[in-house]
């Protein structure tokens, strides 16, 4: 209905210009070294980035995750961003498709494959949502927009910040377990910034999902966004909650280490830099994942604006890899990573 849309519009104009990435919040990379080697013995064009996800093989482990839809602007920023994604084998996330479950007229703006072929592209909905539309329901929406998996997002931090947000948490694992079922590998349960920690992933994992994203705590504040749109009591709450959740750095070591091997595990949440991807891959991450700073550049610059800080972001890693004598991602991860401070205190309790 309406008011879903209002309320994206408003996010949108909050995530564009407003402070949305709480400075007191880190993503605990700062507590993660990688070693360097003075002898690299390494070609630039030797680097093999590529690695399998969804089905398909991305040139380079990122995936921009699911943002937006369900307005013109919206859908700019879907074509733009997927037009990226194509020409640099990256993967591909549309916002949550709610707005086009009530209003069918709105797919539209979700729709990318004409820019991004053969892209590796996500659908996305909330758990709660999701239980409301059903298996089927669920489908259509990933079917619709020719995706090649769903993403489930989590997000009761948020919900507890927003007046008309979801109270009943329950049941849960149960719509993921149906879910599961019908999806299989074409499943991805994401949180939206507060992070996934080992417990949750594990169960999940139990479950049968064989794709996360831990989305954790130091980028994207979905309490904070929801703060400056709250008064009263959500305001306050809000404030005092802004800071909640699962450092990135901590959930993506301790996740892979609760999961094993086989789950395909994505790191988003304050993803900022080609470094900081190549230290989410050495913790343990298949792909790493970015929102903000890509649609931030892409409202001030357009695609020409985004493809800049793309750019900068694949000539980090890249260097990174290169610094690290690692010519692919398994091997930076056979590499040793140093892991200080708070991170250490972290990964010794979870
Ligand atoms: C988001 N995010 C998000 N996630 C989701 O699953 N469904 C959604 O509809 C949205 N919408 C959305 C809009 C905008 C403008 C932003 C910036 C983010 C959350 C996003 O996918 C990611 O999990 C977090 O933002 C953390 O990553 P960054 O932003 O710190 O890189």
């Amino acid at each position: 209905d309406e008011t879903t849309a209002k309320r994206k519009d408003a996010h949108l104009d909050l995530c564009a210009t407003g402070d949305v990435e709480p400075q007191q919040n880190s993503t605990l990379l700062e507590c993660v070294r990688l070693v360097h080697c003075a002898m690299p013995e390494l070609d630039a064009g030797d680097l093999d980035l590529s690695t399998r996800f969804l089905g398909k093989r991305l040139h380079c482990p990122l995936l921009i995750t699911g943002m937006t839809g369900g307005t013109e602007r919206a859908g700019r920023v879907n074509k733009d961003l997927a037009t990226l994604a194509e020409r640099y084998g990256l993967a591909f996330g549309v916002g949550s498709q709610r707005a086009m479950s009530e209003a069918p007229e709105r797919a539209a703006s979700f729709q990318v494959r004409d820019v991004a072929p053969s892209v590796a592209l996500l659908g996305n909905i909330g758990l709660y949502q999701a239980a409301r539309l059903g298996v089927d329901g669920v489908r259509r929406l990933m079917e619709a927009i020719e995706a090649d998996g769903m993403a489930l997002h989590l997000n009761a931090g948020q919900e507890l910040t927003q007046p008309e947000g979801d109270r009943d948490f329950r049941g849960g694992y149960a719509v993921v377990e149906g879910l599961v079922k019908a999806f299989g590998s074409r499943l991805l349960v994401k949180e939206t910034g507060c992070g996934i920690g080992p417990e949750v992933a594990r169960r999940l994992k139990e479950l049968g999902v064989s794709n996360i994203d831990v989305s954790g705590l130091g980028g994207t504040s979905w309490v904070r966004v929801e703060q400056l749109r709250a008064k009263g009591l959500l305001a306050e709450l809000g404030a005092e909650f802004s800071g909640w959740g699962i450092p990135t750095a901590a959930a993506v070591a301790s996740v892979r280490q609760a999961v094993g091997p086989e789950v395909r595990l994505v790191a988003s949440g304050g993803i900022r830099t080609g470094l900081d991807v190549a230290k989410v891959l050495a913790l343990g991450a298949d792909v790493a994942g970015m929102a903000l700073p890509l649609f931030k550049a892409q409202q001030e610059g357009g695609l020409e604006g985004a493809e800049k800080a793309l750019q900068l972001i694949l000539a980090g890693l890249r260097q990174a890899m290169l610094l690290t004598g690692s010519r692919g991602c398994a091997e930076l991860r056979r590499h040793p990573v140093i892991k200080t401070g708070e991170l250490k205190d972290w990964l010794a309790a979870l």
